[in-house]
């Protein structure tokens, strides 16, 4: 008999970054970060457990996988056989619902559908905080994908694995969205795993980064409590701006850049300086994602287009959190 599991996970943008990890076999990070999800942006994913097969086989938007991207997964899909106390090989299918032009990493979504529909095929029942410790493990940014609104990850403590999950903050109903501005689509040089690495080992800014990190997230979290949007956005931008700040201390130095992020950056601040609330932030990479209300995105859009292509710009309202999906979706 074969079990099959079917989940989609929406990706989500860190307001205040997660950048370095204090244990990197178990993804445990150095500080706390928190998150809008997204609706834009999503990925399905099918987990069926098959015990005629050898391996675990893997297809990526149709196509067949080869073996080190396979392996990953596998690795991944150990936590839950271990769980399972199942030897069982699986099939996954997973696709990502990212317009191609985004250029956005998947990984966050990716990881969290998978464990949700990993979850359902090994018949486990644990809840999204237990399932957010799992998805972790796939990537960081996927701990905060199980949920939807605005999401929190918590640190946790020491080398507790349990302790470092995801929590919802606050649904996000309150007039906010996020426009993409997608500047390169080609896969990012230095993976966030290496960035992140090489910014803990040799910035000198890091211990600062920390500090201002945990400073950022209390003052976020009074905002989001007050549903103060011009806060939350000054301090999205901020605290994006410092996790920059920190990588260009590494050596060798890192930056994910682009002249025409810089562009974005510029035209974002001419757009607030005529009235209008907008505020930047920037993974590892150089699109850059523009926090702004809901109800101000289309004149935020018009102004955007005088500088960008339509296809560059991408508008995403707050996604939700996990769902299992059933055969006709
Ligand atoms: O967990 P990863 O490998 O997707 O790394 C995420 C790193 C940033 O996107 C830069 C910050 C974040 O908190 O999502």
């Amino acid at each position: 008999m074969k079990q099959i599991g079917r989940c989609r996970a929406h990706t989500n943008i860190a307001l205040i970054k997660y950048w370095g990890k204090r244990n990197n076999d178990l993804f445990l990070p150095m500080n706390s970060s928190l998150s809008l999800t997204l609706d834009a942006f999503y990925t399905d994913t099918s987990v069926t457990l098959d015990s005629k097969l050898e391996t675990d086989e893997f297809f990526l938007n149709g196509t067949k996988q080869d073996k080190d991207e396979t392996k990953k997964i596998s690795r991944f899909l150990d936590l839950f056989r271990q769980t399972a106390n199942s030897e069982v090989h699986a099939k996954i299918e997973s696709y990502n619902h990212v317009p191609t032009a985004a250029g956005l990493a998947s990984s966050a979504s990716a990881f969290a559908a998978l464990a949700g529909a990993a979850n359902t095929a090994w018949q486990l029942n644990l809840d999204k905080q237990t399932l957010s410790t799992y998805a972790r493990r796939g990537s960081g940014s996927s701990t905060r994908s199980i949920y939807g609104g605005l999401v929190e990850w918590t640190m946790g403590e020491g080398d507790i694995s349990e302790s470092s999950h995801a929590i919802e903050i606050d649904d996000a109903s309150w007039d906010i969205g996020m426009i993409v501005i997608a500047i390169n689509k080609h896969k990012k040089k230095l993976s966030s795993r290496v960035g992140m690495k090489l910014t803990v080992d040799t910035s000198p800014f890091y211990p600062v980064w920390v500090t201002e990190a945990k400073k950022d997230l209390i003052a976020m979290k009074e905002a989001i409590k007050r549903k103060d949007f011009i806060k939350l956005g000054e301090i999205t931008e901020s605290n994006g701006m410092k996790m920059h700040a920190t990588m260009l201390g590494a050596t060798p130095p890192i930056s994910y850049w682009e002249p025409d992020s810089v562009k974005a950056i510029n035209k974002v601040k001419e757009i607030r300086n005529n009235g209008i609330p907008c505020y930047v932030t920037m993974d590892a990479g150089p699109n850059v994602k523009v926090l702004c209300r809901q109800s101000q995105m289309s004149d935020i859009l018009d102004k955007l287009k005088e500088s960008f292509t339509n296809d560059q710009l991408i508008c995403s309202a707050v996604g939700e959190g996990i769902k299992q999906l059933t055969d006709t979706e």
